[in-house]
């Protein structure tokens, strides 16, 4: 049975994986690379994004895949973190992201980690939100009384709960000093104009981390030889010859540039 299940399983994914390479009509990128990926707010997406009817030649790199629920949000997985997107602007080429995975009532964290070869932060509209996690109680009693950057979280493996702090650049360069006798150091981007909320505790942070952050996408090489594919009628994606390259699908094939350009050459004659 179980031998009889995996030749099953074998079969099908030379299948899957075989056929739409070995007969796919090169044609066919240029329709399935037509669709673009709409998924709640978040309509008319195209290269570099794949994902939903969008194939993988249709993106711009692996990591550009986006996940659409049945809710209408948007999720890219960036390494080993999971990210809502809230929305995508295809000029300049920003994507908002918020970390999905921070649960902040239990103390598990790490720090945001993009991959920098496809994602690049703007230090204009984005810093660093520092958390520090189990402090002890001399943190407490070091920084001023109406400090209210601070809540209680619950740690898994110590079964105890834990004074956590969280503080901007500004409070950071403050209140440094006796942070720095936390355990546990943290660094989350947040939108540089979403001001910190008043009431402190942990709805400001979550508040505040609900909005989001601002990446810049591209693989910068890329964006040139985008723009003449589109501008020839053609859809920016990938081919795979032995790694995957820029590729400009095109009615009548797959191209390197741009598609070949008929009227101007009957201009020439
Ligand atoms: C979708 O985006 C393309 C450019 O990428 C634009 O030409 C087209 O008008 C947009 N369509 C809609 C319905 O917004
Ligand atoms: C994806 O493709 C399927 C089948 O072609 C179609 O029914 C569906 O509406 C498409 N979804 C979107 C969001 O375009
Ligand atoms: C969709 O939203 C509902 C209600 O807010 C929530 O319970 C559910 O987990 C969400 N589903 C997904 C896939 O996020
Ligand atoms: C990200 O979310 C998706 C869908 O919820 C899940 O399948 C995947 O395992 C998650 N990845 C990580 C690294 O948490
Ligand atoms: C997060 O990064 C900082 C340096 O930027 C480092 O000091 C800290 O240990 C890291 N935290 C974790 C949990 O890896
Ligand atoms: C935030 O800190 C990380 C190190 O943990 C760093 O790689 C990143 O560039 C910083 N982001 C900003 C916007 O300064
Ligand atoms: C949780 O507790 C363990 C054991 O005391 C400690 O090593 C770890 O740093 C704590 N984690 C956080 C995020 O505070
Ligand atoms: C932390 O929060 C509590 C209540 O939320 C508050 O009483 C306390 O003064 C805050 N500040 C510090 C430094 O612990």
């Amino acid at each position: 049975m179980d031998t009889y299940l995996s030749l099953l399983i074998t079969i099908s994914s030379f299948f899957l994986t075989t056929l739409p390479l070995s007969h796919g009509k090169e044609g066919d990128y240029y329709t399935a690379c037509s669709t673009t990926y709409n998924c709640g707010d978040l309509t008319n997406i195209s290269y570099p994004f794949w994902g939903q009817n969008r194939s993988r030649y249709c993106g711009g790199s692996d990591m550009l895949k986006l996940t659409c629920d049945q809710n209408g949000t948007t999720s890219i997985e960036i390494g080993s973190q999971n990210f809502t997107v809230l929305s995508i602007y295809q000029s300049p080429f920003t994507v908002r992201l918020a970390r999905k995975d921070l649960v902040l009532s239990s103390c598990i964290s790490d720090n945001t980690s993009l991959d920098s070869t496809v994602f690049y932060y703007n230090p204009d509209k984005v810093e660093n939100l520092t958390l520090f996690y189990n402090c002890p109680q001399r943190v407490s009693e070091s920084l001023p009384g109406d400090f209210k950057n601070n809540f209680t979280c619950h740690n898994e493996s110590s079964k105890c709960d834990e004074r956590a702090f969280y503080v901007d650049q500004t409070q950071l360069r403050k209140y440094e000093e006796q942070l720095l006798d936390c355990g546990v150091q943290v660094q989350v981007p947040v939108l540089r104009d979403v001001p910190l909320g008043d009431g402190g505790g942990i709805q400001a942070l979550r508040q505040l981390l609900e909005h989001g952050f601002d990446v810049l996408y591209y693989s910068v090489s890329d964006f040139p030889s985008c723009v003449a594919c589109d501008a020839s009628g053609g859809k920016c994606g990938r081919r795979f010859t032995n790694t995957f390259l820029f590729s400009c699908h095109c009615r009548d094939g797959a191209h390197d540039l741009m598609c070949p350009q008929k009227g101007m050459i009957s201009l020439l004659f």
